[in-house]
């Protein structure tokens, strides 16, 4: 399976923020982020892996500032880092208020996605071969996360193996 290079799996979706999209205040419900988060993160495992892909899970979502009705709001999303059958995809978060042109920071999502064969079984994906400065320490900081993931993950096991023999199964 030939490398792919991280630029090669951006994908970009952008959505007008509507009425149906926010609150009562006006400000856009954090789950219609996720969402977009989710599609866009999607797209750029799909672009990588060449295969159907699940999102596994969805590790640091940060909500900076509000997102208001009426704002274009773009979700720009990259492969940090491939491992045997999961990726973890970074997803850029910017408001644009339409009138004043004002671009602002507001979110930011890493995302687990896992590539899955014909049968739904997770299955091998490209190697990642970043090629900027840039890429690499996004490739290293998402090892970072994976390597705090698992471990928390397997410190969590031995504690319930300890105090609830019989809850020991991982969650
Ligand atoms: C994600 C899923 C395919 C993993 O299945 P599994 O039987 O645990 O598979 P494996 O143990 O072989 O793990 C496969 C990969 O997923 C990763 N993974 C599994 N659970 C994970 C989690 N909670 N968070 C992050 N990564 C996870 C593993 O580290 C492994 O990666 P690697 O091969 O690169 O090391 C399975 O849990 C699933 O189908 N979940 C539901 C997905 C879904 O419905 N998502 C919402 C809609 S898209």
């Amino acid at each position: 399976m030939a490398a792919r290079r991280p630029s090669e799996t951006i994908a970009i979706v952008t959505h007008w923020m509507g009425v149906a999209d926010a609150n009562t205040a006006g400000n856009v419900h954090g789950g219609v982020i996720m969402r977009l988060c989710d599609e866009a993160a999607g797209i750029a495992a799909i672009r990588h892996a060449a295969v159907r892909v699940v999102t596994a899970g969805m590790d640091r979502m940060t909500f900076i500032e509000p997102v208001g009705v009426g704002e274009l709001v773009t979700f720009r999303a990259m492969v940090n880092a491939a491992w045997r059958t999961s990726m973890e995809v970074g997803v850029r978060v910017e408001a644009e208020n339409v009138r004043s042109r004002e671009v602002r920071h507001v979110s930011g999502a890493y995302l687990t996605m896992v590539a899955l064969d014909a049968d739904g079984r997770p299955c091998e994906v490209p190697a990642l071969e970043p090629e900027t400065g840039e890429e690499r320490r996004r490739q290293r900081e998402a090892q970072v996360r994976r390597d705090n993931r698992l471990a928390e993950r397997d410190a969590i096991l031995q504690a319930r193996a300890v105090d609830h023999p019989s809850r020991s199964g991982a969650a």
